[in-house]
């Protein structure tokens, strides 16, 4: 009997397969081309052994090596199953629609900020309202500063107060996982955008569409890039229920270009909260507990000379929060290991006490919480909004 080289030849096969999903998935691309031209090796090597499937054997090779050629990862259905390649523009159709997500943030939930926040709603009654030819709307508004400081906080609020959709888009994560499609990727944005709107579009980490200049994630930020910076130059639709606002957020704006720039005439620096913000994000963090025990200034003072952020007050207040159950729970925590251990449904008959916010809540949270933002960094900010900020 002859030995049966195709079914070792198919268990290459399918295990080749299965390696360039699991790359695919994870957009290891490299290894998804690797893996894409195995299987395109494997296909010939069968076609050569199974004379009656040589034909769809030297197809599905070619599939393959098409796959390779263009790295076609395609994120929702499976191309393995398939045997087809690529992605067609209906497969992106929908791909806008899956980065919508619902806010409900609203002005109210930002401490601070003041001016920033104006201008946004300015920049949407400019946009919205009906005005003569000679009156544009911005279109972009870049917002830039050290990390937790309220940026997506701010596009989120702009979007819920609109309760308009809200896009939001990781820039990274768009372009490993949708890795071959990169020129389609942000029409199919904008044409969801548009068939959504009132829009805001959310490009977060924005910085990482020029970042990568080099080999192919390069050649994939450069389309995404270039098809941004059309849709930003293109005219906005002129009937007002077709807003679409973009909101760019980035941590290190100096690693942006000019032609990046010119799109954002309006670049806001979001700084750490001084003393005044930094009063309101407390109360806005304690919002429902006592807090006239405290002395928010003194918590205040203490923020600014830590710098901290915004996410920084937020985690300060939740473990003072924590401190204060505990306080006030004593016959619950205090023998945390046979509270733990009772089963769930004589848990769930506990019940938590709350009392007055103390200072002491607050001394352990802020030794504990470490901004991770330096002197060195702000300056490095502020140098840049010196240059290049506009408001
Ligand atoms: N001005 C603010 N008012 C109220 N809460 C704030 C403020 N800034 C930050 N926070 C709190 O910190 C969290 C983090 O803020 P946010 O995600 O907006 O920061 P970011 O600037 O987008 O940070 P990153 O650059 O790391 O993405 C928010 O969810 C919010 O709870
Ligand atoms: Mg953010």
């Amino acid at each position: 009997m002859p030995f049966d080289f195709s079914s070792i030849l198919n268990g290459y096969l399918r295990d080749a397969k299965k390696k360039y999903d699991t790359a695919r998935l994870k957009g290891d691309i490299e290894g998804a081309k690797k893996f894409a031209l195995l299987c395109a090796k494997t296909e010939k090597q069968l076609a050569d052994k199974v004379p009656d499937q040589r034909k769809s054997h030297l197809e599905n090779a070619k599939k393959w090596e098409e796959i390779a050629d263009t790295a076609g990862i395609k994120p929702r259905k499976s191309v393995i199953e398939k045997g087809d390649r690529g992605t067609s523009d209906d497969d992106l159709s929908d791909f806008g629609d899956t980065l919508i997500e619902k806010s409900s943030v609203t002005w109210k939930d930002i401490g601070g900020l003041k001016e920033t926040k104006n201008l946004i709603k300015e920049t949407i009654i400019i946009a919205v309202a009906i005005k003569p030819e000679s009156i544009k709307a911005d279109k972009g508004i870049l917002l830039f500063g050290p990390p937790g400081t309220g940026k997506t906080l701010l596009a989120a609020a702009t979007a819920g107060s609109l309760e308009s959709t809200f896009f939001n888009v990781k820039v990274s994560s768009i372009l490993s996982k949708y890795f071959g499609e990169s020129s389609k990727l942000i029409s199919a944005l904008y044409d969801s955008a548009r068939r959504h709107s009132p829009s805001i579009v959310f490009i977060d980490e924005f910085d990482s569409i020029t970042m990568s200049r080099d080999g192919d994630q390069g050649e994939a930020s450069r389309k995404v890039l270039s098809s941004l910076l059309s849709e930003l130059d293109g005219f906005q639709d002129k009937k007002s229920d077709k807003l679409i606002l973009t909101l760019a957020a980035t941590n290190t704006p100096w690693d942006l270009d000019d032609a990046v720039l010119s799109r954002f005439p309006k670049r806001i620096y979001i700084p750490l909260p001084d003393n005044e913000s930094c009063i309101e994000i407390i109360k806005i963090q304690l919002a429902g507990l006592d807090a006239k025990k405290l002395d928010l200034k003194r918590i205040s003072e203490q923020c600014l000379t830590n710098h901290y952020s915004g996410r920084d007050i937020q985690n300060m207040c939740r473990d003072a929060k924590r401190s204060m159950i505990r306080r006030s729970n004593k016959e619950i925590f205090n023998d945390l290991e046979r509270t733990a251990e009772l089963p769930f449904n004589e848990l769930q008959k506990k019940r938590l006490q709350i009392t007055p916010m103390i200072m002491e809540d607050f001394n352990q949270a802020i030794t504990k919480i470490k901004s991770p933002i330096s002197t060195e960094i702000i300056q490095r900010h502020e140098k840049w909004n010196k240059q290049f900020g506009a408001e």
